[in-house]
């Protein structure tokens, strides 16, 4: 609900309360940001920032002022949420307010995937800012949920001046959290190790920046950030959120300022980034997920799961059962036939898997990473029947078809690329660099888009396609100007939206290099994105814990493959694999015609516990309780809303002599409720589990896990 009492404006939430106040000069002051407030006016205590101060005081500085979106060099000297670049040279701003606009739903977002109402009460807050001197517009738009503690932000910034006005800076929000002792956590990795979690202590003087600059929004640093009151911890402490819905070039920056003041901002990285804007031009931001947890990170990754799940993700699928699937990837990579394939998926039907899924290889001459990306016609080589006929036989065996594609990318080595060889990402005055032996469609330009749309709206009419993985293999260099990763990013958008809505029936599935373009820019469209090409279930515990921060697991795709494992050597059980991947949207990616008469009744044991749990998986609470990052175990809960059924999963990473363990305390469920555990049938008060914990039966041997479910009788 929005509410404007005199000079103020209070945005509440489920629990929160988001207000500011306008001085009497018209800037718009932050006031509070946290546990609901009662509704009032609270412009008589803005000037509280000034008492107490030295000479500075006599300066009205604004400086000492919480703002909402500060301008630099108009006595604030931090770091501005904008900065703009007359044509006269002049970088000074000041904005004020003109007015205020409230209205029912949400805010959209030009060209990018923003939250969506999806049938919850929701308004949305613009308040229209303006600098006078220099002829410039900022509209600042919130929109909140009655039933969540969230505020989106996204900013829109018009020249209205007659001159043109180059913008160097734009940030989707800004926030000045009062003084305190703060923590920043981000999501940081690589290929293979994404999204570990860190946490570095904010001191007086000290610049955060979580930030990339590599094109998409990266393996290395996710567009997610919390910043938390030290010692904040996964049940309790005051944490607030920042997710950014948007798949390109991005920062998350905290200073404290010299008072002890936070101020924190989410948005396109300032690096590489400008916008020219001419007389009458406006530049929307994409859009910033603010988030307030009065109990730790968990509470947080709860509220962003079901934003997510219910707001941002489109389409049939975002709340569907996903089907259980085999990729042939890990199982074949490039090396294969029409015979093959149907082995395994003729196996894989006999386990009870529900799609097969073929990966990177079946289309021009590709048979390694070094050619024919582009040409997306059928290598009639390999599939004799074509995709068409391999889909009709895959299909015949009671199964879904699905198809790997990286449309985005070109080889130079391709009839694309030989027919036009000037569509791709680069500058004029050098040899682009190829990663991957590819380069990069440009985006940018409405031919390609058109071009890329078409190429893969061919391919899903050709054959009864139902699945996509849609995967981005490279970063991005040879930008040809400043700001092109963003209208690259918008050419993205422009393309998934148009396909998406093209064949709303079809499942589209993530995937960049693994995990390298997880955001909810992509999710917006795609469901389920790859969590990383690192397979291995050791690995994974951090993976997917850290990647639960912000994601829903129904959007973290989680594969049983082969032990030993691929990318890291480590030999693990199946009961390993497939324990670990439940928290996910569960499948299998290794050659099963291998495997023994024993691991297929286990599979098949597997798949039947999926499909239990997946309501679980869908829509549940997730509850993390032991923190791989943090010592020698994982585990973590998931609890259906009603309480009545809970799904637990412990791993004691590795096996230690003479060890006891200690107690496992769970989370979420109803103390006055009796559960019984699927297996062991045995029966536990919910205040026992919750409150006592219970002894998790760890077999002697390193990677041990077990799973338990458990019911509440009636
Ligand atoms: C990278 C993906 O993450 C893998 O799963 C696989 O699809 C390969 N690309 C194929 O080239």
């Amino acid at each position: 609900m929005i509410t404007k009492n005199g000079k103020t404006i209070h945005l509440t939430g489920r629990g929160m309360s988001y207000i500011m106040v306008e001085n009497d000069d018209g800037d718009l002051l932050h006031f509070h940001f946290g546990r609901r407030l009662p509704d009032c006016d609270y412009a008589d205590m803005a000037d509280e920032w000034t008492e107490g101060l030295g000479p500075i005081s006599n300066m009205a500085s604004l400086d000492v002022y919480p703002q909402e979106y500060p301008a630099y060099g108009y006595t604030d000297l931090r770091r501005p949420a904008y900065g703009v670049t007359r044509e006269s040279g002049g970088f000074v701003s000041r904005l004020r307010v003109r007015e205020y606009k409230i209205r029912e739903g949400t805010a959209a977002v030009d060209g990018m995937p923003c939250l969506f109402g999806g049938g919850k009460k929701a308004q949305t807050l613009e308040a229209v800012l303006c600098d006078d001197d220099i002829g410039l517009n900022v509209s600042l738009f919130y929109t909140v949920f009655d039933e969540y503690d969230i505020v989106a932000r996204c900013a829109v910034i018009t020249n209205r001046s007659e001159e043109d006005m180059t913008l160097n800076s734009a940030f989707s929000s800004s926030l000045d959290l009062p003084i305190g002792n703060y923590e920043m956590l981000h999501l940081s990795g690589t290929w293979g190790r994404e999204r570990d979690i860190v946490r570095t202590p904010l001191k007086s003087g000290i610049k955060a920046e979580a930030s990339n600059a590599r094109g998409g929004s990266g393996h290395q640093i996710n567009p997610f950030a919390a910043i938390a009151e030290a010692g904040a911890e996964e049940e309790s402490g005051e944490v607030y959120g920042f997710s950014l819905i948007y798949s390109g070039n991005h920062c998350t920056a905290a200073e404290v300022d010299q008072f002890g003041f936070l101020r924190v901002m989410q948005g396109i990285n300032p690096f590489g980034f400008q916008k020219k804007l001419s007389p009458g031009e406006a530049f929307c931001t994409p859009q910033s997920v603010l988030c307030y947890s009065d109990e730790g990170f968990g509470k947080m990754s709860r509220e962003y799961h079901d934003v997510y799940r219910n707001n941002l993700m489109r389409g049939k699928w975002a709340n569907e059962p996903r089907p259980v699937l085999i990729n042939n990837w890990e199982g074949t990579y490039y090396d294969f036939t029409e015979d093959k394939l149907l082995k395994i998926a003729k196996s894989a039907r006999g386990l009870g898997i529900d799609l097969f899924v073929l990966d990177d290889g079946w289309f021009g001459k590709r048979n390694s990473d070094n050619r024919s990306l582009g040409d997306w016609t059928v290598n009639y080589e390999k599939l004799p029947s074509g995709i068409d006929g391999l889909a009709e036989k895959i299909n015949g065996l009671g199964m879904k078809f699905g198809l790997w594609i990286e449309p985005e990318m070109v080889n130079p080595d391709s009839e694309l690329f030989r027919s036009h060889p000037d569509w791709i990402v680069r500058t004029a005055d050098r040899e682009p660099a190829q990663i991957r032996n590819q380069y990069i469609l440009d985006l940018s330009r409405g031919e390609v888009c058109e071009y890329v749309i078409n190429a893969v709206s061919a391919v899903l009419k050709g054959a009864n396609i139902e699945y996509i993985k849609w995967d981005m293999n490279r970063q991005m260099t040879d930008m040809p100007y400043l700001g092109y990763n963003h209208e690259y990013t918008l050419g993205f958008y422009r393309v998934v939206s148009a396909v998406t809505e093209k064949f709303p029936n079809v499942l589209f599935e993530g995937c960049s290099a693994g995990g390298g373009r997880f955001d909810p820019g992509v999710l917006a469209y795609m469901p389920q994105i790859w969590a990383s090409d690192n397979s291995d279930a050791v690995s994974r515990l951090k993976i997917q814990y850290g990647t639960s921060m912000c994601y829903p697991v129904s959007a973290i795709s989680t594969h049983v493959t082969a032990s030993p494992n691929h990318q890291c050597g480590r030999n693990t059980s199946l009961k390993t694999r497939g324990d670990t991947a439940y928290a996910g949207t569960f499948g299998y990616e290794l050659d099963v015609t291998n495997l023994t008469d024993e691991e297929r009744a286990e599979v098949k044991e597997q798949i039947a516990a999926y499909r239990r749990l997946q309501p679980l998986v869908r829509e549940g609470d997730l509850y993390r309780l032991q923190s791989p990052f943090e010592g020698n175990y994982c585990s973590w809960e998931i609890v259906s809303r009603d309480r009545k059924s809970a799904f637990l999963f412990a791993c004691k990473i590795l096996a230690l002599a003479q060890s006891k363990d200690a107690r496992l305390r769970m989370r979420g469920l109803d103390e006055n409720k009796t559960y019984v555990e699927r297996t062991s049938k045995k029966r536990f008060s919910g205040a026992l589990l919750m409150n006592r914990g219970i002894k998790i039966p760890y077999a002697m041997s390193d990677f041990a896990t077990v799973t338990m479910e458990f019911e509440a009788e009636e």
